[in-house]
């Protein structure tokens, strides 16, 4: 089954909890929260305390984008403020194993991203133990770019490995309803929208629309 995490980076920051509430109804599986440092991409964005007030108003799966340098320092913070996954990038963290096994204690799942300019090499050793590998389709730090349709090689090359069959795939960055279907069909099951979602006059349609076209492209 293809998922949608709609990114409330695009959303209203103003009426953050009804823009939550009103995606969750919309159809939304996940919540997909960006949290930016300032150091490891050129913007901020929010910390813990927003995602434990967002929390409150939502029952839908949160899902933490990690683009901060140190996340071993931050993660706990994130998890206590209900995060359910954490996703770290590959590019900040030396020992990947060991942040993978901390995350995984605290009983949530864990997740690694990788730049459009990183090779997926290097979470295919890490494959059987992630829960998820998230590929970012636009460099990390802003919402409405272009979708970079070079990188879905790389959710080829990990749906192929021995270890990828079955693991989640998320792509990030410029997906609407065409971009979905490519990455749909490259083996990506999680979808994230930012700007295709809450920049729609419906959500409900937007969201409707990306999760048929990805369907679609799938069943053939
Ligand atoms: C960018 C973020 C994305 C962003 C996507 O660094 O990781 O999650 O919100 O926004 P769109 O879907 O507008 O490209
Ligand atoms: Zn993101």
């Amino acid at each position: 089954m293809i998922k949608i995490a709609p990114s409330i980076l695009s959303a209203d920051f103003g009426a953050l909890r009804e823009d939550v509430i009103k995606v969750e109804k919309a159809g939304a599986h996940w919540l997909h929260l960006d949290i930016m440092d300032g150091h490891f991409v050129p913007n901020l964005t929010m910390g813990p305390d927003i995602v434990a007030s967002v929390r409150k108003d939502s029952k839908l799966f949160f899902d933490c984008h990690l683009m901060i340098d140190n996340p071993e320092k931050y993660m706990e913070s994130f998890i206590k403020a209900g995060a359910e996954l954490i996703c770290f990038h590959a590019e900040a963290v030396d020992d990947m194993d060991s942040l993978i096994d901390k995350i995984h204690s605290f009983g949530v799942k864990a997740a690694v991203a990788i730049k459009p300019g990183t090779s997926e090499e290097c979470v295919l050793p890490l494959l059987h133990k992630l829960d998820m590998v998230l590929i970012m389709s636009v460099e990390p730090g802003f919402g409405g770019q272009k979708f970079m349709p070079e990188v879905l090689d790389k959710a080829r090359k990990i749906r192929a490995h021995k270890d990828g069959k079955d693991i989640d795939i998320q792509m990030d960055g410029g997906i609407n309803e065409e971009t979905a279907a490519y990455a749909a069909k490259a083996g990506v099951n999680i979808l994230v929208a930012g700007s295709a979602v809450f920049k729609a006059a419906s959500y409900e349609e937007a969201i409707s629309k990306i999760l048929k076209s990805a369907e679609d492209a799938v069943n053939g």
